[in-house]
């Protein structure tokens, strides 16, 4: 890519065939040909390169989709995308594509929690054992890894307690093993951060979130490498999910404004950071802001910006003072998907939180995830100020 990526996304998909500056929406389940030779060259076009678009039959995408996978494959740097129609469903595909009966997966333990149910109790059935490190020691993964370790599955930073770690370790113990890697890149995305450039497999992102920005479709990304390539075009051949063509063009809609919203989201949420952390009851805030701890540094070392998702650790002794506080909130909704133009709230205790080994939390702690929109950052801190009150 030789533009800037800003530059790229807003000049992406333009279709002077239908003189549109956007691609158009194509709907097909039946692809027609006028003769049996014309289906039959599409073929064989993709037998040569499976990387040409096979465009034979809808599920197997349509051009609208095309423009979408080849977008994502260039801002992700990566040998071939394979898009699904929800973030999850990318997890899926990805971890689908590696592991076989025997394996080990090792995991962050603070991974997305639905990615923590299909490893560890799911793929339990197909003999797929999950083991779950410590996001704040890497020793601990090292310790874990067996000969039997097919894959390392990183979340950075981790769900909810937002731990940022070395990735570059993960990547040197892995490659001396030959174990696959992959992350999920939900919060980062490849505008803040390129896992494949650095050496991960597999890089997932949920376009429910960031990419479309808007609340109203769901979808996701897998981006590979080309050592992945044969095992995950046939893992989708087999399981035959794939994102339809009106949700793909809402989210090239979405990801023309990408990198203005995620500026945006940093600024806002960095106020509202420095915001909290002057708050008697806020023990901790989850977010890059505060230089020259090992959180920082470790974001800081990968990341060329952050996004809106944070987290605090509220103290307090009367958890319905705590849910007061998140009642009283009159701009951020209580919701849990999030990365759409809008600030959200969610409460999570030790409950919410799931499985965890290593997040260890008093019963007078709390944390509260937040998301922070694109809203004018004084009334969201006005809003959080008139609230806070209630936490006693
Ligand atoms: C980190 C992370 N990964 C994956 C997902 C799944 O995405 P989707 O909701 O599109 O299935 C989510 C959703 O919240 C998430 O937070």
């Amino acid at each position: 890519m030789s533009n800037s990526v800003k530059t790229f996304l807003k000049q992406v998909g333009k279709d002077y065939q239908s003189q549109s500056v956007n691609p158009p929406v194509v709907r097909a389940s039946t692809v027609i040909f006028k003769t049996i030779q014309d289906i039959k060259k599409t073929q064989s076009k993709y037998k040569k390169n499976p990387l040409s678009k096979n465009f034979d039959y809808g599920r197997k995408g349509t051009s609208t989709t095309f423009v979408l996978q080849d977008l994502l494959r260039k801002i992700e740097n990566a040998y071939q995308v394979y898009l699904t129609p929800t973030g999850f469903g990318a997890v899926f595909l990805g971890i689908i594509s590696i592991v076989r009966p025997g394996d080990e997966i090792i995991i962050t333990d603070s991974v997305y929690s639905p990615t923590r149910f299909l490893t560890e109790e799911y793929l339990k059935k197909f003999n797929i054992s999950a083991i779950f490190y410590d996001p704040k020691n890497l020793n601990d993964l090292k310790r874990k890894i067996t000969n039997k370790t097919k894959l390392i599955f990183v979340e950075n930073p981790g769900s909810n307690t937002f731990e940022f770690q070395d990735l570059n370790k993960i990547l040197s113990f892995a490659k001396k093993r030959n174990i696959f890697t992959a992350i999920d890149n939900t919060w980062g995305t490849p505008y803040l951060i390129k896992p494949l450039d650095l050496g991960f497999d597999m890089s997932i992102v949920s376009a429910t979130k960031y990419y479309s920005g808007h609340s109203d479709v769901m979808g996701g990304s897998l981006a590979i490498n080309k050592k992945l390539f044969k095992k995950v075009e046939l893992s989708q051949k087999a399981i035959g999910s794939r994102l339809g063509p009106d949700d793909a063009y809402l989210i090239i809609r979405g990801l023309r404004t990408l990198d203005i919203r995620l500026d945006k989201h940093q600024q806002n949420a960095l106020k509202i950071a420095k915001f909290f952390s002057k708050q008697r009851k806020v023990k901790e805030v989850f977010y890059p802001f505060k230089k020259n701890n090992n959180q920082y540094k470790m974001w800081k070392k990968y990341y060329s910006g952050a996004s809106g998702l944070m987290g605090i650790k509220v103290l307090s002794k009367n958890k319905n003072s705590v849910i007061k506080f998140l009642n009283k909130l009159k701009l951020f909704s209580y919701g849990y998907s999030w990365g759409g133009f809008e600030s959200l709230a969610l409460y999570q205790d030790k409950l919410a939180l799931g499985n965890r080994s290593y997040t260890k939390l008093n019963n007078n702690e709390h944390i509260i995830r937040l998301h922070i929109g694109l809203e004018d950052p004084n009334d969201l801190i006005a809003d959080i100020k008139q609230a806070i009150k209630s936490i006693r």
